[in-house]
């Protein structure tokens, strides 16, 4: 038994997550053979990556070991985010490792619900997180989330930190501009204020940037595109005919500008009556996952109407912080999870590019 033997037995085992293998996919770090103990670091690649797996992972690549002829076999594992740094100058962003956009064809579908509770739902699985309103047309994070526990400030050198709700660091136009001037951004002026905004906010070092678009495919969705790396964008929609339309056509736009699609989640599937338990689907159900499977890409599950989710949207506690043990929060957890798995899939199936972090001042 040495390194080689015991590598090429890790190189048998499946990640439960991934489906992939554990080497050619560079969860295992470092193998180190010591007579008969053998120590596995193993990198766990989201903070999303579910405990039930994760476990699973670990009793695998110990039965692997011992299969290979080893005594004591110690596994250690770390999350480390799994990320492709974008290539230097063109990206605006200092610090975020992987940006997330959420979208959607159609207004008033719950974008913002979603982007807010994936960003909750992120911080509590573990991660560094960061959210950031693009809507310059109607930015509703403010309002979403209430007075911040820490206020956005302005560094000595001029730069803007983020404020702080729950745990995650927010950036919102409407922070910086008032409600009824935001309606009148053109073109060129959205490129340049989105420029200089992205330029000047210190993220420091993130795991996930989740950024709430304004509806459609305007002006927004491209300057983004060509000013940071979007690392894929979640389409949200409602179950309806007419929002799953408007859905393929930004799929199309988020495809002529690059942006990779995660995949689907439905919002406002149904709801179910709290006092009875009697299910009624108000908009039908089940649009949002023959959309994945007609454009090929995943469907992430469904989110009921649910007046806590609502009333979360009001009062400035999203549901995934205000009841963390409801049904829907942990909808929202899982939502984290699989969006999370989906991005380090793409990024550890590609060879690996050097993994330093963009130089923060
Ligand atoms: N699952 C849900 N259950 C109940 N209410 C919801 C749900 N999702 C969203 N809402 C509510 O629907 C309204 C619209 O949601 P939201 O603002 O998130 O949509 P949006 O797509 O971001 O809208 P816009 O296009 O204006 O940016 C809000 O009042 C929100 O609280
Ligand atoms: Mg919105």
């Amino acid at each position: 038994m040495n390194e080689a033997s015991i590598k090429e037995a890790l190189a048998k085992v499946v990640d439960p997550a991934l489906g992939r293998d554990i080497v050619a996919y560079r969860i295992v770090r470092t193998v180190e053979v010591s007579g008969e103990d053998v120590l596995v670091r193993i990198d766990i690649p989201t903070h999303g990556y579910p405990q039930g797996q994760r476990r699973e992972l670990v009793s695998r690549v110990e039965k692997a070991c011992k299969d290979a002829g080893a005594k004591h076999v110690t596994v250690v594992p770390e999350v480390v985010t799994a990320f492709t740094p974008p290539p230097g100058d063109k990206n605006l962003l200092k610090g975020p490792k992987n940006v997330i956009a959420v979208a959607a064809g159609k207004g008033g579908v719950g974008k913002s619900t979603v982007a807010v509770n994936l960003a909750m739902a992120l911080m509590r699985h573990g991660a560094k997180v960061g959210l950031l309103d693009c809507d310059v047309f109607g930015p509703s994070i403010p309002t979403m989330l209430g007075t911040p526990e820490v206020p956005p400030q302005a560094s000595a050198d001029s730069k803007i930190i983020p404020a702080m709700h729950h745990g995650v660091k927010v950036i919102s136009v409407g922070f910086f501009v008032d409600k009824g001037e935001a309606v009148v951004w053109r073109g060129p002026m959205v490129h340049r204020l989105l420029q200089q905004f992205l330029g000047d906010v210190e993220w420091g070092v993130l795991d996930y940037l989740v950024c709430d678009l304004p509806p459609g495919t305007g002006d927004v969705q491209l300057s983004l595109s060509q000013l940071i790396p979007i690392t894929g964008a979640v389409m949200v929609t409602t179950p309806q005919e007419v929002a799953i339309v408007d859905v393929v056509k930004g799929i199309a736009m988020f495809e002529k500008v690059e942006i990779p699609i995660l995949g689907v989640v439905e919002n406002m599937s149904y709801y179910k009556c709290p006092a009875c338990g009697h299910t009624d689907e108000i908009f039908s159900h089940g649009g949002g996952k023959r959309l994945a499977q007609e454009i090929n890409t995943t469907f992430f599950g469904d989110i009921p109407i649910d007046t806590r989710i609502r009333f979360g949207g009001d009062a400035g506690v999203p549901i995934v912080i205000a009841s963390p043990d409801s049904e829907n929060a942990a909808r929202f957890m899982g939502l984290a999870s699989q969006v999370t798995l989906k991005m380090a899939e793409a990024v550890l199936a590609k060879p690996k590019r050097a993994s330093r972090l963009p130089i923060i001042k």
